[in-house]
């Protein structure tokens, strides 16, 4: 099978396929056609820094998510030619990923799915909807009286957080830091430009999911009214911990801040998930679409920020 094979830091632009063997299934395991799969900010991070540490398991197939169909079922309840769909879980860090023709899974990561949608919207689901639908609902247990700050919102995950919110009924704000891209905060009740200071010019937001992560968390902290919750789940900002987090200052009197982790999706979160898109009538939210055979093109458009959503590439 052709696959993308990793064995260090890799450019974009020195992306090329591999032909490898198709993987031999084994208990507890299941092989997957993949039809179609998603692109994601944490997988540029692991082709360009992360992919140096011990714990990535070289030479490594990256990607964290795809679409297919079952092609050997092994021990599990699955059946061939099920329509599934996988993420998270160590793909494409601790075992074979997703950019390849097949793909090997632990059957507990994978799930069925219901579900009218072509494969290439299918593909924009997974792990965009799941922190989307972890972090509203989950986390800022998010209602149609909210009102909602996206913080770093052109990006896929905001893109679709805003779609869900908004189907909900929430009123939702959200911020690009680039004026350019204003304009596609159109789905937004009101788009912002984050100038790094939002508590002087926010009033009555009751929750916030921040994406663009710790270089902006205290300033979202503090838009936030008496009782409102912060969820800490994107790292857009590129700084990844709080040193000398100190809570008593940090944390605003009365504001709950959590944060969403997408490494645990369930087959009932999958379910409602695609339920809830199918009864609001949605499309998912697609930036650009590539085949296969041009994922060199698609890893360099992932790494040069140009593209204005997910990013999915169709192996038909
Ligand atoms: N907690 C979890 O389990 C989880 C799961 C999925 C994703 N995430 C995180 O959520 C974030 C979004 O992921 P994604 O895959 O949806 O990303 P993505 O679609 O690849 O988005 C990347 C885009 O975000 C934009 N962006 C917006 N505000 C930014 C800022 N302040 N600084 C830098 N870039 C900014 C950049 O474009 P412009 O700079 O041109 O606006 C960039 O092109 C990432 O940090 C990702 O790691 C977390």
């Amino acid at each position: 099978m052709k696959a993308l094979v990793l064995n260090g830091v890799t450019p974009a632009e020195q992306i090329t396929l591999s032909e490898v063997e198709i993987p031999e299934v084994r208990p507890g395991w299941v092989l997957v056609k993949v039809k179609a799969f998603g692109m994601n900010h944490s997988e540029k991070i692991l082709r360009l820094h992360e992919i140096d540490n011990a714990y990535i398991h070289k030479p490594i197939i990256p990607g964290i998510e795809c679409v297919g169909e079952i092609v050997h079922p092994s021990d599990s309840h699955f059946e061939k030619g099920q329509k599934v769909a996988a993420l998270m879980g160590g793909m494409g860090r601790e075992f074979h990923g997703s950019y390849a023709e097949y793909a090997l899974l632990p059957a507990h990561h994978v799930f069925k799915v219901d579900t009218g949608l072509s494969w290439k919207e299918m593909a924009a689901v997974p792990e965009t909807y799941f922190t989307a639908w972890g972090s509203l609902f989950e986390c800022l247990n998010l209602t149609k009286e909210d009102v909602l700050l996206i913080r770093g919102g052109t990006c896929a995950l905001g893109y679709a957080a805003m779609q869900l919110a908004k189907a909900i009924g929430s009123k939702v704000i959200a911020t690009t830091h680039k004026e350019s891209k204003l304009p596609l905060l159109k789905g937004a009740d009101e788009a912002v430009l984050d100038t790094g200071n939002l508590q002087d010019q926010l009033s009555g937001v009751t929750k916030a999911l921040e994406l663009v992560g710790v270089k902006t968390l205290h300033d979202t902290m503090r838009c936030i009214e008496k009782g409102g919750i912060v969820c800490h789940t994107g790292i857009l900002g590129g700084i990844y911990a709080l040193n000398g987090f100190d809570p008593i200052k940090f944390i605003p009197n009365g504001v709950y801040l959590t944060g969403f982790y997408s490494n645990a999706p369930t087959q009932e979160v999958m379910d409602n998930i695609f339920s809830f898109i199918c009864q609001h009538n949605l499309r998912p939210c697609l930036g650009a679409e590539y085949d296969f055979s041009e994922i060199k093109e698609a890893c360099v458009a992932l790494d040069g920020g140009k593209v204005n959503g997910k990013i999915v590439v169709k192996m038909i």
